[in-house]
């Protein structure tokens, strides 16, 4: 069953900002959101910042991965640059900074564990732990802001499940694995969130039927986004939050 809000600005603002940015996420409220997708990962020191990519290059000038850099000299770097001249000195965010103008905004999260290849279970487990510190009220009153977690990773997902089990956890995939109601099962997820390009009506009803809610990534047309929904979609996240709004297609 699905309890979270159904539309969710991607990486913050989706397209229309510098994405994994407080900038990003103001965007999203300026849209009238109050519910995000955003990546984590960690940097050298172990501390998590918001980061798609695990390696420089892209939004943040420079060379070599996320995991080179201690957090402070992350969150010392330009991640607005790449968009626009006018996000000019918009940096990395720390995960903490991040969730902290949410929580002070009332944006709903959903967190996306994105870590580097071998830091799975480091990951999951100082992302969990994190997130319950931080929640730990709202965890206990059964808040409906409580976040919800989710990975590519099902070694991330395990190690949060490890660190925090009572948050709430969704298994991420694309391409569709065989054993992907085994793996939700054993993770003891609340929802899957599959690619909407790899979507079927069959599978939709699979994983409606299993329980689950289901959750789609990343839709930018308002057409489609009716069509899935049709399919009993409950969720699904956008880069167009200027054509999909904070209640569905504007
Ligand atoms: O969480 C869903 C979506 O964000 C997954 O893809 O690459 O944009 O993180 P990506
Ligand atoms: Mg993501």
């Amino acid at each position: 069953m699905w309890t979270y809000p159904r539309f969710l600005a991607h990486r913050g603002g989706g397209k229309l900002a510098p994405e994994n940015t407080i900038a990003g996420l103001q965007c999203g409220l300026d849209h009238g959101y109050r519910a995000v997708e955003f990546d984590v990962m960690l940097a050298r020191d172990g501390v998590p910042v918001v980061m798609h990519d695990p390696y420089l290059g892209r939004t943040v000038a420079g060379s070599g991965n996320v995991f080179d850099y201690d957090a402070a000299e992350l969150v010392a770097m330009d991640a607005g640059s790449w968009f626009g001249a006018r996000f000019q000195g918009e940096p990395v965010p720390l995960f903490t900074e991040f969730v902290d103008f949410c929580r002070t905004h009332g944006i709903w999260m959903n967190i996306e564990i994105k870590p580097a290849d071998g830091f799975e279970e480091a990951t999951g487990k100082a992302v969990a732990e994190l997130t319950r510190a931080i929640f730990g009220l709202e965890i206990a009153r059964e808040d409906p802001m409580v976040p919800l977690l989710s990975s590519f990773s099902t070694v991330a997902l395990a190690a949060a499940k490890a660190a925090a089990p009572d948050l709430p956890r969704a298994l991420l995939i694309d391409d569709v694995p065989p054993d992907w109601l085994a793996q939700a099962r054993v993770l003891e997820a609340v929802a899957v969130h599959t690619n909407h390009k790899l979507l079927t009506p069959a599978l939709a009803r699979q994983i409606k039927d299993a329980g689950f809610g289901l959750f789609c990534y990343t839709v930018n047309d308002a057409a489609r986004a009716g069509e899935i929904m049709a399919w009993g979609v409950d969720g699904m996240c956008t880069d167009r939050i200027d054509l999909i709004g904070p209640a569905g297609p504007r």
